[in-house]
């Protein structure tokens, strides 16, 4: 067993072990990075107000996510090309999120098929993440694979009509390593992911296969084609969440895709307020970015999301040892949690409430 005890000094590790492009894959924002740093100094933004002699001796830390019981409300975000962390890249993360009962989201850009990770985490939650292709049988295929393996909801990402500027990876000329694959894409010509000549190769793929023309209509289009509950990811503005709902989506997931699209945004944290006084009474919200322990979940929760998901975290603790390091990640998370929940006065999390919390501003006034 690992003698690491916090998330950060997972990320110190990764930093130290791996390579220098997947490294900078993965931990690099878009441009500037300004919003990258503030997704983690924006949770020191927002304080906590404890409660004291509650009786918290006994604590609860269990949700229902889309009607699924999970042990704590804090999963795994659906991130990229895994195997570069570990040689088990997402069936390890997957099987770390099924021993923790909790939700894991498969990236459609990952190195293992949407079967073998179904394969090799029967019992975990998991959901599928959309992109959604120019070629629409590619994606009414994914959606149907996705059905057919048990996963329980579709997270359709609808902040990258195009992907970020992410400096590293241009000057890296990031591309996938000869060895891995894109495991759900065998038959289809993948352009220039690997062997990039000029640019990050993801960006090559992308402008080629994605669709930029991406709108509101098809949410609906996908709506029409599946049964699973869809959770639009990437959401910072009231108004998108509005249109979200009006689009027949069951969940909003506020996001700034790690800080990865357009630099220059307010931090996840920051967003989550406008989003959940807009449709929090509609639909459930989720929260992803820049999570590093349990207060910081224990404030997204607070200020009304659902569900907390991690991204970097789960792929510092992949890249430690596969399923183990994850499970130790998500265990910090999860006592961390429990006892930040003690000391603030709170046994459930369906107690927790934004009165937990304020704005700084709030004791300068
Ligand atoms: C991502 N993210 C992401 N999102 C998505 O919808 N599909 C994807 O394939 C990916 N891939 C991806 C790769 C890497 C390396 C990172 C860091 C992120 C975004 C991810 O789901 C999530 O929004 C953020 O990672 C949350 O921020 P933290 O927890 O990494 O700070």
């Amino acid at each position: 067993m690992s003698d690491l005890v916090s998330i950060l000094e997972f990320e110190e590790h990764a930093y130290k072990s791996l390579p220098r492009n997947v490294l900078d894959y993965y931990r690099s924002g878009a441009g500037k990075q300004e919003s990258l740093k503030a997704n983690r100094a924006s949770f020191n933004k927002f304080k906590l107000r404890p409660r004291c002699l509650r009786n918290v001796e006994k604590r609860d830390l269990s949700t229902i996510v889309l009607g699924h019981k999970v042990s704590m409300p804090v999963g795994i975000a659906p991130t990229a090309m895994q195997k570069m962390a570990h040689p088990q890249g997402e069936c390890a993360n997957a099987r770390a999120a099924q021993t923790l009962g909790t939700i894991f989201t498969l990236s459609t850009l990952s190195t293992s098929s949407i079967e073998e990770v179904a394969r090799a985490a029967p019992h975990a939650i998991k959901w599928y993440q959309l992109y959604i292709y120019k070629d629409r049988n590619v994606t009414r295929d994914l959606v149907m694979r996705a059905e057919t393996a048990g996963y329980k909801a579709l997270v359709l990402t609808v902040d990258a009509p195009i992907f970020g500027m992410r400096l590293a990876d241009l000057k890296n000329k990031f591309s996938l390593p000869s060895h891995l694959t894109l495991a759900n894409f065998q038959g289809l010509k993948a352009t220039g992911i690997q062997n990039s000549k000029q640019g990050s190769g993801l960006n090559n793929y992308v402008t080629g296969l994605f669709d930029a023309t991406l709108n509101w209509e098809d949410v609906k289009w996908l709506k029409s084609i599946t049964s699973l509950p869809i959770v639009l990811k990437g959401i910072l503005t009231a108004e998108d969440a509005i249109l979200g709902v009006e689009a027949g989506a069951s969940a909003i997931q506020v996001s700034n895709h790690g800080a990865r699209q357009i630099d220059g945004t307010a931090s996840s944290i920051e967003v989550l307020p406008e989003i959940v006084k807009a449709v929090g009474d509609k639909v459930e919200v989720y929260f992803d970015g820049g999570v590093t322990d349990g207060t910081d979940v224990l404030k997204a929760v607070s200020l009304g999301a659902k569900m907390v998901f991690v991204g970097r975290a789960a792929l510092w603790g992949l890249a430690y040892n596969g399923q183990e390091g994850v499970e130790k990640i998500l265990n910090i998370l999860k006592s961390d949690l429990s006892t930040a929940m003690a000391l603030s006065g709170f046994s459930k999390i369906s107690e927790l409430e934004p009165n937990l919390v304020v704005h700084e501003s709030y004791y300068s006034k």
